[in-house]
């Protein structure tokens, strides 16, 4: 008997609860406690050039968070007012309103069913002369196909930023996604695969890119011949904390182990899906090297629920039941409120264009639904009891009708 309606969940204990805590995480918080010093220290320089060798990056810069650190990457472009920036809607609604606090204009772009990652082809066809960048998210740590979009960047010459706010250390065709395009940023908020609570970094190649952000992270000064400080730009302290780059530091000593046991999993899980008709894990490019799995992204097939007469939600609630947390994904941001209130236009001085697009619309309402990371964290077990309290339902699925 199905669970919600009184039977014996398939999982009966919870999945792994996150950030997991360590011994190391104490004893470099009370380092940095003792040191007194607890901004712009050693703890930051460490760890940023930890990273910088480990993506094989020439600067990384550890700020407040995976916003800001957008923002920051768009105004060193120098991309601002009256310049389009493309991005996918199907997103955490920070990748949207980076941009608009960059004073430039979201243009929404379609996603690939097969990834849910931004579609190249759809990028080309929105491009215009006001295009000034792409930013490409790697959904749930999946990276986009980076290929297609330097390609389409270089085409049209316009920059090429990836949001890889969910997809730390994931690897695209032999390099980190960090190590792509003009810049990359991540973010380490409490729910990411690496974490100091709140938390962003970006990374980038390009030198002149590299000193706009340092200036603007000091202040906004450059030193003048005399070693004098000169405002020449608005700049805003946005660095990381001592505090948090002691988390980052430690934390990150786990994060390869923890990437190893989560694609084990996933591709094991992949495995048990394969053979179910009604659900789909997403494509694995043959390009991708290393995925973050920050989600594991479920695509339940819209056409085989309609033949059952079953909705995706109500799958998801007996599914839940049986102590399975899958839950529905993103809405798609061009149906967000704040795109079209005043204070928006009066940031960008114009309207956003909003426009149902298909594949982020089946995505959204029909088909999307994802397992959070620290599932994968789990054993074998667990991946088998995902797989079976799925085939459970999906064989009961004529009892949910009604919920
Ligand atoms: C795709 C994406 N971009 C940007 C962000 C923003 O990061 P933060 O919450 O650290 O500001 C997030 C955070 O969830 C995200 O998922």
């Amino acid at each position: 008997m199905l669970a919600i309606f009184g039977g014996e969940p398939v999982k009966k204990t919870e999945f792994m609860s996150w950030p997991v805590t360590k011994e190391l995480d104490k004893e470099l918080l009370l380092e940095t406690i003792r040191s007194g010093k607890w901004s712009n220290g050693s703890k930051k320089a460490e760890f940023e050039a930890r990273f910088a060798a480990d993506c094989d990056v020439k600067h990384v810069f550890a700020v407040a968070n995976g916003t800001v650190s957008l923002e920051l990457i768009l105004r060193g472009l120098g991309i601002g007012y009256g310049d389009e920036v493309i991005l996918p809607p199907y997103t955490f609604v920070a990748t949207l309103s980076s941009i608009v606090f960059a004073g430039a204009t979201p243009v929404f772009a379609d996603i690939d069913r097969g990834t849910y990652d931004i579609s190249p082809a759809s990028v080309e066809e929105k491009i215009t002369p006001n295009t000034k960048a792409i930013v490409a998210v790697a959904i749930g740590g999946c990276p986009p196909d980076l290929d297609a979009l330097t390609e389409i960047a270089q085409k049209y010459n316009v920059k090429l930023i990836v949001d890889a706010a969910q997809g730390v250390g994931a690897i695209w065709n032999g390099k980190s996604i960090c190590a792509y395009g003009d810049a990359a940023s991540i973010s380490c908020q409490n729910s990411k695969n690496l974490t100091s609570g709140e938390g962003g970094i970006i990374t980038t190649n390009h030198d002149e890119l590299a000193a706009a952000i340092a200036q603007m992270l000091r202040g906004g000064y450059v030193e003048d011949e005399n070693g004098e400080r000169v405002y020449t730009t608005v700049g805003q302290d946005q660095n990381i904390s001592e505090f948090q780059a002691s988390l980052l530091l430690s934390q990150y000593d786990k994060l390869y182990a923890e990437m190893a046991v989560r694609e084990k999993n996933a591709a094991y899980l992949a495995g048990r899906m394969k053979p179910m008709e009604f659900a789909h894990a997403m494509n694995y490019d043959d390009r991708i090297d290393r995925h973050a799995y920050h989600l594991f992204v479920i695509r339940l097939d819209s056409e085989k629920f309609a033949e059952k007469g079953i909705t995706r939600e109500q799958f998801i609630k007996a599914l839940n039941a049986e102590g399975i947390p899958l839950s529905v994904g993103y809405n798609p941001l061009y149906t967000f409120p704040c795109i079209t209130v005043p204070y928006t236009e009066e940031l960008i001085g114009t309207k956003i264009t909003v426009e149902n697009l298909p594949e982020s619309e089946l995505a959204a309402y029909k088909e999307g639904t994802w397992l959070y990371q620290a599932c994968l964290l789990g054993t074998r077990e667990d991946m088998d009891m995902i797989a079976d309290a799925m085939i459970k339902v999906w064989e009961h699925a004529d009892e949910i009708k009604g919920l």
